[in-house]
């Protein structure tokens, strides 16, 4: 008898052994067929028969049918056969005693704070085989990501890259670049990460100037003026765009303006905002930025792109002091992301670089201001949905940014239930508070591939449902009526639009 025909006799059918196994039936069939279980197998096999089918035994008969090619095998030796029969193999030790297979996610909508649900196209792309970063293929790619970056920062600037590292890498890699040991930089706190920004000045030697607004409101562009004014020589002015923990949006454009009035430089943080609301990085005079690649960029997480002007390039490499990262100095890294020349830097993730780069295709194939106007339709949506229910949001509608939206939870109802509840029985994640907000907000994200019209419709008829369960007055489906109104009224909106353009020019576009 052979091991698959032993198989079946022990759990008495192929449907058995594939139950035990977890695979198809399909998989155990083409087992009979074939006469043999893949060497692959052997440990599971002996694992799930608790040693009455032997890992050994697979494998020597795998191995006739189809033997392993080793080229350094000498004739005749099993090595891994002859490693599995010791009682005292040593390698064991470090095995974990509970048995690991495969891991496979659920399938989750993710309307948190970011991570993002990833578009079909990117997860396929980021499967393809695994190239070197310095083949001359992935080199032309990375030219392309670099352009395609240059379109969704809206920059000219010549060094836009993607940092190995998540946003808060991208975020220290520009102040360890730009602030020097006793610079005066100043940060704009409106959120959490405005605190971080603050760390970051710090720990690279700089003084921090702090110019606090509420959390929920945007930056005050008057008291950064006041504070330029009140401290002289500034060398640079860091705000968040888009203070993801609150959903608030600043006005940008007119801070860098502030700033620039007084010679400093500006790092804005654009980790929310990029791809969800506009960042004209040329047109606002930005001149240095940084984003991550989890947010609306919706691809997978560990990548921040940045954008520096010509002028933040030459001033960190007119700097005479040693910066105080290797990873991060600007110059070194140059050598490794600049057009001509490709020497080691260290090794590019390059998986998640052919992510990022299918993932700014199809905002580029969507067009930015599309990808702007759909986050603005379906929070418009969202907040008539969520408004229905009774809920408040937090920022005035003139500051809130459509991507990220955050809501106070009522009174009297568990915070945390409600979300553990919602992820348990609908797959749904959504966003806790933080800080000084922690359990007392939520954050309903609408970023990238994740801000769809099914997304938005499940949201608000799963919460609605659970907030009923909990003794909450709501009325389950007033908020999808609410939204699917508002949906309508965009429409017809976009609709009358469409006809008076038609009037206008005299065709159907
Ligand atoms: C505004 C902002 N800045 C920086 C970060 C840090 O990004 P990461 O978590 O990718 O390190 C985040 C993360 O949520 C963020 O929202």
């Amino acid at each position: 008898m052979n091991c698959v025909e032993r198989l079946v006799t022990l759990f008495g059918s192929q449907a058995e052994v594939a139950r035990r196994f977890r695979l198809d039936r399909a998989v155990v069939n083409h087992w009979v067929k074939s006469g043999y279980v893949p060497a692959r197998w052997a440990m599971e096999v002996e694992h799930i028969t608790a040693g009455q089918v032997a890992a050994v035994d697979i494998l020597n008969e795998a191995t006739s049918r189809k033997p392993l090619r080793l080229k350094s095998r000498p004739d005749g030796e099993n090595f891994l056969a002859n490693a599995l029969v010791r009682s005292d193999y040593s390698m064991d030790k470090f095995a974990p005693s509970q048995r690991i297979s495969s891991f496979h996610p659920p399938q989750r909508t993710l309307m948190g704070p970011g991570p993002t649900e990833i578009h079909p196209r990117v997860l396929t792309t980021m499967s393809q085989p695994a190239i070197g970063y310095l083949d001359p293929v992935f080199v032309e790619m990375m030219e392309e990501l670099k352009s395609l970056l240059r379109y969704t920062y809206q920059t000219h600037n010549a060094l836009t890259f993607p940092i190995s590292g998540p946003g808060s890498v991208g975020m220290e890699y520009c102040f360890v670049n730009m602030v020097a040991p006793g610079d005066k930089v100043i940060v704009c706190r409106n959120g959490v990460f405005g605190g971080r920004m603050i760390e970051n000045v710090e720990r690279c030697g700089g003084t921090p100037i702090i110019v606090e607004d509420k959390w929920g409101e945007p930056v005050d562009p008057q008291k950064l003026e006041d504070a330029l004014v009140k401290n002289p020589g500034v060398r640079v002015v860091a705000f968040v765009h888009a203070e993801t923990s609150t959903g608030v949006l600043s006005d940008a454009k007119t801070l860098v303006q502030v700033a620039h009035k007084h010679g400093a430089l500006t790092i804005v943080d654009t980790v929310t905002s990029l791809a969800g609301s506009p960042v004209l990085v040329d047109e606002w005079g930005i001149d240095a930025a940084y984003s991550a690649s989890q947010k609306c960029l919706s691809c997978t997480p560990g990548l921040s792109p940045v954008t520096f002007s010509e002028e933040v390039v030459k001033y960190v490499q007119a700097r005479k002091d040693k910066i105080h990262s290797w990873f991060m100095d600007m110059n070194l890294l140059l050598g490794y992301w600049g057009e001509t020349t490709r020497t080691y830097h260290h090794t590019a993730p390059t998986n998640s670089l052919f992510a990022l780069h299918e993932a700014l295709l199809l905002i580029r194939e969507e067009g930015l201001e599309n990808c702007w106007a759909r986050v603005h339709r379906h929070h418009t949506a969202l907040k008539a949905g969520l408004e229905a229910m009774g809920l408040k949001f937090l920022v005035q509608p003139a500051y809130q940014t459509p991507q990220m939206n955050a809501v106070y939870c009522p009174e009297g109802v568990n915070e945390a239930e409600v979300r553990k509840t919602l992820l348990s029985e609908f797959g749904l994640e959504i966003g806790a508070g933080l800080g000084p907000l922690a359990g007392k907000i939520w954050r309903f994200g609408l970023m990238g591939y994740s801000c769809r019209p099914d997304n938005v419709m499940l949201c608000l008829s799963a919460l609605g449902s659970v907030l009923e369960d909990m003794g909450h007055d709501v009325h389950v489906g007033d908020a999808e009526a609410a939204a699917h109104a508002a949906y309508a009224s965009m429409h017809t909106t976009a609709a009358q639009a469409k006809l008076r353009q038609t009037a206008k020019t005299g065709t159907a576009s």
